[in-house]
């Protein structure tokens, strides 16, 4: 199981500070959340922050690509030390190609699925990626409520892992807190993105300490 925090709650003027505080209160993962103007209205950052990051600590980058055209940025975000290069499923024709190109350059990758677009979409890749993310709300700001009906989603993929001896994470992003994570672990959740959960209390170890509780 992982916590994820993600940095785009986190105060964006001490990404540093802020990452370190997170690894101190026990954070498996940072959650970076790239976004471009396009495939999500909002604007966020590129593979820069990874590696400021990089050297700053050994949590696994797990990098979420919200942007049109993933595969213009595979390259660049392997060398600024990405861990996860997980691009989403509707931002690309080319999907069993551009999951080839992330394991050439090095990352594991991962497939995300907005909240309208079923499993069986994804159904060909499952058993070429290292993850899957089910966004729990749809992509784009932090702070939204957790969308009952993608827990479906994560049952599926648990029981598609079973019954094919596949291997991926299953992670979920959007609307998590202690509640809403307990829901996903019942299901076969592995990795827990949370942003305004955590950062927006004074004590990021009691928001991360909650959650590990609530999916143990
Ligand atoms: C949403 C992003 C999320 C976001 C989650 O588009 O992918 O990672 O930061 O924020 P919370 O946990 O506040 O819903
Ligand atoms: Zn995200």
């Amino acid at each position: 199981m992982y916590i994820a925090p993600s940095i785009l709650s986190a105060n964006f003027g001490k990404f540093i500070d802020e990452v370190n505080r997170i690894e101190k209160a026990g954070a498996d993962w940072v959650h970076i959340d790239v976004m471009d103007g396009h495939f999500v209205p909002n604007l966020t950052f590129g593979a820069g922050v990874v590696e400021a990051l990089r050297p700053n600590t050994k949590m696994t980058l797990d990098c979420h690509l919200m942007v049109s055209n993933p595969e213009a940025h595979v390259e660049t975000f392997a060398n600024a030390g990405a861990d996860y290069f997980t691009v989403h499923y509707e931002a690309t024709s080319h999907l069993h190609g551009l999951i080839q190109t992330i394991h050439k350059h090095g990352m594991k990758a991962g497939v995300a699925i907005n909240p309208a677009t079923p499993v069986s979409a994804i159904a060909p890749i499952l058993k070429d990626v290292d993850m899957i993310l089910v966004m729990t709300v749809n992509p784009g700001f932090g702070g939204q409520s957790f969308i009952e009906s993608t827990v479906e989603k994560m049952a599926e993929l648990s029981t598609f892992r079973a019954e094919n001896d596949a291997n991926f994470l299953i992670e979920v992003d959007g609307g998590i807190n202690a509640e809403t994570a307990k829901i996903c672990a019942e299901k076969g959740v592995d990795a827990f993105v949370a942003g305004s959960y955590i950062f927006n209390k004074d004590d990021v170890k009691q928001p991360i300490d909650a959650l590990k509780m609530a999916i143990k």
